[in-house]
Formats: C-alpha cells, sequence, structure tokens
C-alpha cells in the first residue's frame, strides 16, 4: 500500500453524472490487481475529512497511470471535480482490498454490472482479455448516458448487453445472461452494484455449478481494515455468520458469503 501526491493527468467530464480522473501513480498502477480500490483525498482542508473510495477503471499499457470513473453523488465527488484539478496533484492511497480471482482454468466468464458499479470491472475484462479469456458482458444503468464502459468490451471484440431503465422500466439485464447460459457454459460470473442482479447471477452460477463473485461497496474511513467502520456481516463456511471489514476482506467476497448473511 502507498500514499502518493500523483500528477493529475486529466479531471473531466465522462458520461452523464460520471467524472473520470487519471493519475501518474505508478507504484499503485504497477501492484494493482483487478477489483482492488483506491482511497482520495478529497481536499487538503479539515472537510470532507474522510478519504473516498473509488474501484480503479483502468490501468495504463506501461502501468504508470491509473483512472477513476467517479459518479457525482455528494458533497466529496462534487468537490473532487473542483479541487483536483488537470495538471494539479491527487492525494492517493492504494492498492487497497482483495479484488477479483480469476480460476486458472477459466476460458470465458460472465460479468454484470449496474451504475457506480460497472466501474469495477473493466481491469477484470483486460486482465481476462490479457489471458485470452472470452468476457461477455451485461451493463444496466438508470439512463442510456450514465452507462459506462460499453466502449471497453468493443476494444477487445467482446459481446455486451445494454439495459437502461428508460428504455425498459423494470427489465432485468441479467434476463439475457439466464436464457444465454442455458446453452452456454460459463466458468465464473463477476457482479458489482446490485443485490438484485447478485441474487439472480448466484443461481445462474449454482446451477452451473461455477463460482460467482460479487464487488460489495460500504461507507468507508480508513480504507485498510483498521477502523472496522466498514464491516458487514458474512456467510462463513461452517454455516456461521461473522463481521468482517469490507475494506479488508472485500470489497470482492463469494456470492454465498454476502447474499443472505
Ligand atoms: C470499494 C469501493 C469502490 C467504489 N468504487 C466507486 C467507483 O469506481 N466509482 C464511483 O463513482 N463510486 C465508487 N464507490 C462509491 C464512492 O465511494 C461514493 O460514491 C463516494 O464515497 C461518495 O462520496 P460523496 O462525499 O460524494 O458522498 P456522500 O454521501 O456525501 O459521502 C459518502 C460517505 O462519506 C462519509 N461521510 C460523508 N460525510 C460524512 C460526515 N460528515 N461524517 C462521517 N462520514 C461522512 C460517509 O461514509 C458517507 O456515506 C466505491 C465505494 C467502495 C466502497
Ligand atoms: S474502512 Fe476502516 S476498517 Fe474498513
Amino acid at each position: 500500500m502507498e500514499q502518493t501526491r500523483a500528477p493529475v493527468t486529466f479531471n473531466r467530464h465522462l458520461t452523464g453524472d460520471y467524472w473520470l480522473l487519471e493519475v501518474e501513480a505508478p507504484q499503485i498502477a504497477g501492484a494493482l490487481r483487478p477489483g482492488e480500490f483506491v482511497n482520495i483525498l478529497v481536499d487538503d482542508r479539515p472537510a470532507p475529512y474522510l478519504r473516498r473510495p473509488f474501484s480503479v477503471y483502468r490501468v495504463s499499457a506501461d502501468r504508470r497511470r491509473l483512472q477513476v470513473a467517479y459518479k457525482i453523488v455528494g458533497e466529496g465527488t462534487r468537490l473532487m471535480t473542483q479541487t483536483i484539478p488537470t495538471g494539479g496533484y491527487c492525494d492517493v492511497l492504494g492498492p487497497l482490498g482483495h479484488g477479483f480471482s480469476l480460476p486458472d482454468e477459466a476460458r470465458r466468464i460472465a460479468v454484470v454490472g449496474r451504475g457506480i458499479g460497472v466501474a469495477a470491472l473493466p481491469t477484470l475484462v483486460d486482465e481476462a482479455a490479457r489471458r485470452g479469456i472470452e468476457v461477455h458482458g451485461f451493463l444496466s444503468a438508470r439512463t442510456r448516458d450514465n452507462l459506462v464502459a460499453e466502449d471497453i468490451f468493443a476494444e477487445y471484440g467482446f459481446p455486451v448487453v445494454t439495459q437502461t431503465d428508460e428504455q425498459e422500466p423494470g427489465a432485468l439485464v441479467t434476463t439475457p445472461l439466464a436464457t444465454l447460459s442455458k446453452t452456454m457454459k460459463f466458468d465464473a460470473f463477476y457482479v458489482c452494484g446490485s443485490n438484485r442482479l447478485a441474487r439472480v447471477v448466484h443461481q445462474i452460477a449454482a446451477a452451473q455449478q461455477v463460482p460467482a463473485e460479487i464487488a460489495m461497496e460500504q461507507d468507508m474511513a480508513c480504507g485498510f481494515g483498521d477502523c472496522h467502520g466498514c464491516v458487514i456481516e458474512v456467510n462463513t463456511e461452517g454455516n456461521e455468520t461473522a463481521w468482517r471489514e469490507v475494506c479488508h476482506y472485500g470489497p470482492v467476497f463469494n456470492t454465498w458469503e454476502v447474499l443472505h448473511a
């Protein structure tokens, strides 16, 4: 884990409510694995005091720069658009947490994301592509302009299904996945951004008897297991439940660990 005052390559509007921040942080970008995250200091002033956690959206090919796609939801993210200027500096802590695991024998995986959760997937897609694994994407958002990362699947020629609430109110992007999984075998499933979608993914994975992982989001303070402020109740192997820090044990968990805990 490194804390660095990273030069900001750019911090600009991406699409809809999203902004894209890129910083030069070779120690963090070089060590980062898919699904891990960084904790960003919003401002040097006392408020907002707590850092804000973000998935790393992408890492540059030379592994010197990393990107964060962030949605403006409250005071911290609103301030980030103003206090982290292109050409300035950004205080970044990372890489943090435990990310996704890609089974050695995996040849085809499905990734499902909704809203902000989609931002955790591109580093997994990049790693899968590097290992010659075929990725099927299922992305959903409230509106078309809040749908991110579709272009990253297109970069590799991976198929991607999208769904927005404005086009199909009440539809679930897991419905086409459920249909496809009747005829296509996947080696692992990954889901972020919606417990409703995670429950469906968990069932599909169980029917195929393959693992499913979920990237969890939780309010965080330290981001590295010290303050115990981000605990959730999880199922354990021994059929009991336990409290686990999302920042340290996660943010990626097996779906069986967190669903119905
Ligand atoms: C592992 C992980 C990865 C994430 N990845 C992404 C991502 O890639 N993209 C993205 O857009 N979002 C991501 N998020 C969500 C993101 O962290 C939140 O949207 C962000 O923190 C919102 O900050 P805010 O200040 O704008 O919102 P707010 O709702 O104002 O604040 C967010 C949190 O900050 C803390 N906080 C704020 N004010 C106070 C206070 N006065 N006292 C105490 N605590 C306070 C609380 O924990 C609060 O819930 C991720 C979250 C996690 C846990
Ligand atoms: S944020 Fe401090 S323990 Fe997780």
